[in-house]
């Protein structure tokens, strides 16, 4: 086990470039299935949820050769298999696109069921009323979801929570159905898109992806295609928030500010500068932040994956702000780490009521999820003496390179053994 230790204190200043969206290849990886050639992958992020995702494909029989860190070569030909098992989903949401993509290429999927961070409850509910619309049986047992259909039929499908996962699902199990599928009150977020502009490069026929209504008029082969996946919102936006929590001046390259407005536009309310180029955002903090209130939605809303990083920066804040979390039951686990640092946050239901204190105080806590663990980091660095993260193979799971990004902002932060002896972080 590896933690990071982070002597805090220091504004960020320099430039950071971001990688591939998590959320977008974690379900571009499982389409690749249902094509009828080999693909190639590029700007893959370099986390353990596509390691893990690579693992299911080639645990099928698919062969899977890296070009690069962040670009892959996959031939679905070989895939014969139609099983994913345990061993090789746990600890990751996506998993479940397996579901979706083996329905469409064998007409059967047998798929433990998936793991991921711990908010509540995780039904899939959605994703089962998708495939039994198209014609499938579902049922769980043993452990299992096992999911059949003769053939697949397109059909109309009324989604009754705006769900991501239930939305690529279904994309991927109708895109070869016969006939046209309609998804209603489907998700509009950038993966969405992403997934919808792989497969129509590879020749499927989906209209309407990034709208509450996606059409997909199936078809019966795709060929392969060259791809890049668009940039990672959730990690500019991490940037971007510890840029202010730290009272820096960062330029983060590689993004899509479009994807970015809601982060923008709140942080902008706390009081930071920010400046948007073609393919760049410049964010700067130069006074204490101000207090605002946040709520997370589905996109184009503020993003529930933001929710803890932007928290770290309101318990800087300048009075009292209000978040309240708009599409998880349970969210709030970490406020009872960043409390070990001298956060002042009472979490009351879906809401946190957020006093802002003048500094955090470093102290040993731990990652209790992904984005929770993207949080710790940034009350870290804000915070002053020497923070511990700990538990972190929840942050690997979704941040390429983390202390190498943040330490050529200038931050001190190193990854070391739990167990050993770490390096004592000088000039701090
Ligand atoms: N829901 C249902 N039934 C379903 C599916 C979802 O009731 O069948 C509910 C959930 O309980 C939740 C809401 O619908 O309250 C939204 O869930 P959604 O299905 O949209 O979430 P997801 O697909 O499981 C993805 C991201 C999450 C992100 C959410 C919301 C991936 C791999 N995961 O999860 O990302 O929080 O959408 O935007 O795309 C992360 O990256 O840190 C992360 C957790």
């Amino acid at each position: 086990m590896q933690k990071f230790v982070i002597k805090g204190g220091k504004p960020l200043r320099g430039s950071v470039r971001i990688g591939g969206a998590k959320n977008a290849a974690v379900a571009i990886l499982p389409a690749v299935l249902l094509s009828d050639e080999p693909c190639v992958i590029e700007n893959l992020p370099e986390i353990s949820d596509v390691t893990s995702i690579l693992k299911a494909l080639t645990s099928i029989g698919a062969e899977v050769k890296m070009l690069s860190k962040s670009s892959v070569s996959i031939d679905p030909r070989p895939a014969k298999s139609f099983t994913v098992t345990k061993d090789i989903t746990k600890g990751m949401r996506a998993s479940s696109y397996m579901l979706g993509a083996l329905l469409s290429r064998c007409n059967r999927a047998r798929v433990s069921p998936p793991g991921g961070c711990d908010f509540g409850v995780r039904p899939i509910d959605q994703h089962i009323k998708g495939f039994e619309a198209l014609g499938a049986k579902v049922i769980i047992d043993n452990g299992m979801v096992y999911a059949r259909a003769p053939k697949l039929m397109g059909a109309s499908i009324y989604l009754d929570v705006v769900s991501v996962g239930a939305t690529i699902n279904i994309m991927l199990a109708a895109t070869k159905a016969a006939g046209l599928t309609v998804i209603e009150n489907a998700a509009k977020e950038p993966h969405i898109v992403d997934l919808a502009n792989f497969l129509n490069s590879m020749g499927a026929n989906i209209m309407g992806a990034g709208t509450g209504v996606i059409k997909i008029r199936g078809v019966s082969h795709l060929h392969g295609s060259n791809y890049s996946i668009i940039p990672d919102q959730i990690e500019a936006g991490t940037y971007m928030v510890a840029a202010a929590a730290t009272g820096g001046d960062v330029t983060i390259e590689n993004v899509t500010p479009k994807h970015l407005e809601s982060i923008v536009a709140k942080l902008i309310e706390i009081g930071a500068d920010v400046e948007e180029f073609d393919e760049s955002i410049r964010v700067s903090m130069k006074s204490r932040p101000k207090k605002c209130n946040v709520k997370t939605m589905p996109h184009p809303g503020f993003p529930t994956d933001m929710q803890p990083q932007i928290a770290v920066l309101l318990a800087l804040a300048d009075g009292t702000s209000i978040v309240t979390e708009g599409v998880w039951d349970n969210r709030f686990r970490y406020v009872e780490q960043l409390s070990l640092m001298g956060a002042d946050i009472q979490v009351d239901g879906k809401s946190a009521i957020i006093t802002g204190v003048n500094h955090l105080n470093g102290a040993p806590v731990k990652a209790v999820d992904l984005r929770a663990g993207a949080a710790m980091i940034i009350a870290g660095l804000a915070a002053t003496g020497e923070t511990t993260v700990e538990e972190i193979d929840h942050i690997d799971r979704g941040y390429e390179n983390l202390a190498e990004k943040f330490k050529s902002l200038g931050a001190h932060i190193e990854r070391v053994d739990d167990f050993s002896e770490y390096k004592v972080i000088k000039n701090a």
